[in-house]
């Protein structure tokens, strides 16, 4: 018989939903037991929906101990403590990205992950985006020839639920540590790595269209791959009307793939010059189930799962020499 995960939300906010869905389409071993937000409100929502006891702090839902595992889905500036203190009491942790807005907080977390022998799994849903894993096994059997350069650009709406009400964090550079490009950014960077490989360097420019929110709301930035090829990471937070764009095209010396922003994986090649529908439909609220399979999989059952946490470190790498290009107007190596 399976062994049931019980798991502890941590943050009931927006993402809360995604997980939720997640959970049910890809994980029913797992049971929320502990739903936990300084807002009791939306801990009590949460615990309507899955049976879980509600708790308005963290150290309360430790004093009735009943979970195995934490979701921490927290603002930035909370990860590492929280992170911290679930290692501390013993429990496994799936982490939303960013691990946190700085590389010295990664490390301690790292380390306390280590430490702990707790498994630790950072939440970058791309890993397992339906059309991500397509395009890199189209790559994989050359339907492309060599790829060249790829492009990934995200231009969305600032929702209510993430930008608006009280909720008002990631409008705040010292909560958040940055702008779009170190948070949804991560989500466009990640599959660009999966297709081209390590980033390298980067040159970037920043803007503040949202004039309400201090860090970026409009990113333009060239990447250099370690293998030399050239990409593109572009977005922007914007309501207006828009023209129609993929979201990203990976150009290559035979072709070209392109994700559009419904679910479709398209090829263009010497035999579809128009372009054809490679597969199913897929769509990006697929990839959290993909996720919490992983993570309940790596709990349950030993496995590891298919990015450890340091991979997640290439996107923050990435955001934070973009910012060290925008103000210095140089490319910035990754690595730095
Ligand atoms: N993977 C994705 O697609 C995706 C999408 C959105 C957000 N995220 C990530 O999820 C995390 C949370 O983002 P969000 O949009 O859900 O934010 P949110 O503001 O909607 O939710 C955060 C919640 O944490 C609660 N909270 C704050 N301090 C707390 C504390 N000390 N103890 C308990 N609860 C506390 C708040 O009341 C709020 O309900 C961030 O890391 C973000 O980058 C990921």
């Amino acid at each position: 018989m399976t062994q049931t995960l019980r798991l502890a939300f941590l943050g009931c906010g927006a993402i809360s939903k995604f997980h939720l869905l997640g959970i049910r389409d890809g994980a029913p071993q797992i049971q929320v037991t502990a739903a936990i937000d300084v807002d009791g409100t939306r801990a009590q929502a949460v615990a309507v929906e899955t049976g879980a006891r509600a708790f308005t702090s963290f150290d309360e839902a430790l004093a009735w101990g009943g979970f195995d595992a934490v979701d921490l889905m927290l603002p930035h500036d909370l990860h590492e403590e929280f992170a911290l203190r679930s290692f501390e009491a013993g429990r496994h942790l799936l982490l939303e990205k960013p691990m946190a807005p700085d590389l010295a907080a990664c490390a301690r977390i790292l380390e306390a992950a280590r430490k702990s022998g707790s498994v630790f799994m950072v939440a970058e849903n791309a890993q397992y985006w339906p059309e991500v894993i397509q395009v890199r096994e189209l790559i994989e059997a050359g339907a492309i020839g060599e790829p060249e350069t790829a492009r990934g650009n995200f231009f969305v709406p600032p929702l209510a639920d993430y930008y608006g009400g009280e909720r008002a964090w990631r409008l705040d550079q010292s909560l958040a540590g940055g702008g779009i490009a170190i948070d949804t950014g991560s989500h466009w960077l990640r599959p660009l790595r999966i297709w081209m490989g390590e980033i390298d360097e980067v040159v970037a420019g920043l803007g503040r269209p949202l004039e309400r929110m201090e860090g970026e709301s409009l990113v333009r930035a060239l990447l250099r791959f370690r293998s030399g090829k050239l990409g593109v990471f572009d977005g922007m937070l914007t309501a207006a009307a828009r023209g129609p764009e993929p979201l990203f095209r990976v150009t290559g010396t035979e072709g070209e793939i392109t994700v559009e922003g419904l679910g479709d994986v398209m090829l263009y090649d010497a035999n579809h010059r128009r372009g054809e529908r490679i597969g199913e439909r897929g769509g990006y609220m697929k990839s959290y189930a993909g996720e919490f399979a992983d993570f309940a999989r790596a709990v349950t059952e030993g496995t590891a799962p298919a990015a450890g946490p340091e991979e997640s470190l290439g996107e923050l790498r990435a955001a934070l020499a973009m910012y060290r290009s925008a103000e210095t107007g140089r490319w910035q190596k990754v690595s730095e």
